[in-house]
């Protein structure tokens, strides 16, 4: 770890884009004797505020992981009463997004969701698609092996149709495919929930990722936190397989 490098260009040290597993819905209820849904009813609040939070400190891309591909192993009452947060949440967030100037994208496999699910989706993603501020990504329906295998049918239909050559398929082609296309990798990966693991979250893109972890539940994240995160991300060296040394010569030279 080196701070000192750090303090020469505090905006080098903000994460572009932050990814978050936001879980603990449920324990946060329990702990209230509430049903889950009320913790994830309180879930979304938390949203709105990290939402903003990144909207006004400039930062990129916040992905945010609201529903994976195994949750559908959940009872069908939470996954139904899910469904139906998910949608009333577009329905009334989708304006304010959109006055703040963000961009949505939903990533995940949409064909499991309702027909009006899918329609509210697209809605939601065309009316804010020209915003310039913060791109928000929800993951729905969301696995990273799922996306690494989408990924992977697209590039070999291409072969098959002889549009390119088995040797072409490079990293670059296959990162074309994958679901977050076109946006820069997680900087900071942030866990709520004290659980330390991936969950079949973005395998591929968290290569290079600063992971976070903290104990607090989902529904009680807010700005204080986030700034313990951003400033535990701002003290960590990325190396990227190179030495700490070649870092810090490289810094001194940006500083410069
Ligand atoms: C995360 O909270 C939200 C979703 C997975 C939809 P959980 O519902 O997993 O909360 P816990 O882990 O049971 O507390
Ligand atoms: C991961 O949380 C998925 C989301 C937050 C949407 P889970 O609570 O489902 O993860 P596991 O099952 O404990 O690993
Ligand atoms: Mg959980």
């Amino acid at each position: 770890m080196s701070t000192t490098a750090n303090n020469t260009n505090p905006a080098a040290f903000l994460p572009r884009h932050v990814a978050i597993i936001m879980d603990g819905n449920g324990r946060w209820a329990k702990k209230r004797f509430l049903p889950r849904i009320a913790g994830h009813r309180a879930g979304v609040e938390a949203v709105r505020n990290v939402v903003q939070a990144c909207a006004q400190r400039g930062i990129e891309v916040l992905t945010l992981f609201a529903f994976s591909s195994e949750n559908w192993r959940r009872p069908p009452s939470e996954v139904g009463l899910l469904m139906d947060l998910f949608m009333t949440a577009l329905e009334r967030e989708t304006k304010r997004l959109h006055e703040n100037n963000v961009r949505l994208r939903v990533i995940g496999e949409r064909s499991a969701f309702s027909g009006k699910l899918q329609e509210k989706i697209i809605a939601a993603e065309q009316r804010t698609a020209a915003n310039s501020g913060l791109t928000l990504v929800v993951a729905a329906n969301y696995g990273g092996r799922w996306d690494i295998t989408q990924a992977a049918r697209a590039v070999a239909q291409k072969v098959e149709a002889g549009q390119l050559h088995a040797s072409q398929v490079t990293e670059d082609v296959l990162e074309q495919h994958m679901a977050l296309h076109g946006l820069p990798d997680p900087d900071l990966f942030i866990r709520t929930g004290g659980e330390e693991r991936i969950s079949n979250f973005l395998l591929w893109q968290l290569a290079y990722t600063e992971f976070y972890f903290t104990e607090t539940l989902w529904p009680d994240f807010d700005g204080r936190i986030f700034e313990d995160a951003l400033a535990s991300f701002a003290r960590r060296q990325r190396r990227f397989g190179r030495t700490g040394e070649q870092v810090e010569q490289e810094q001194g030279h940006k500083g410069a």
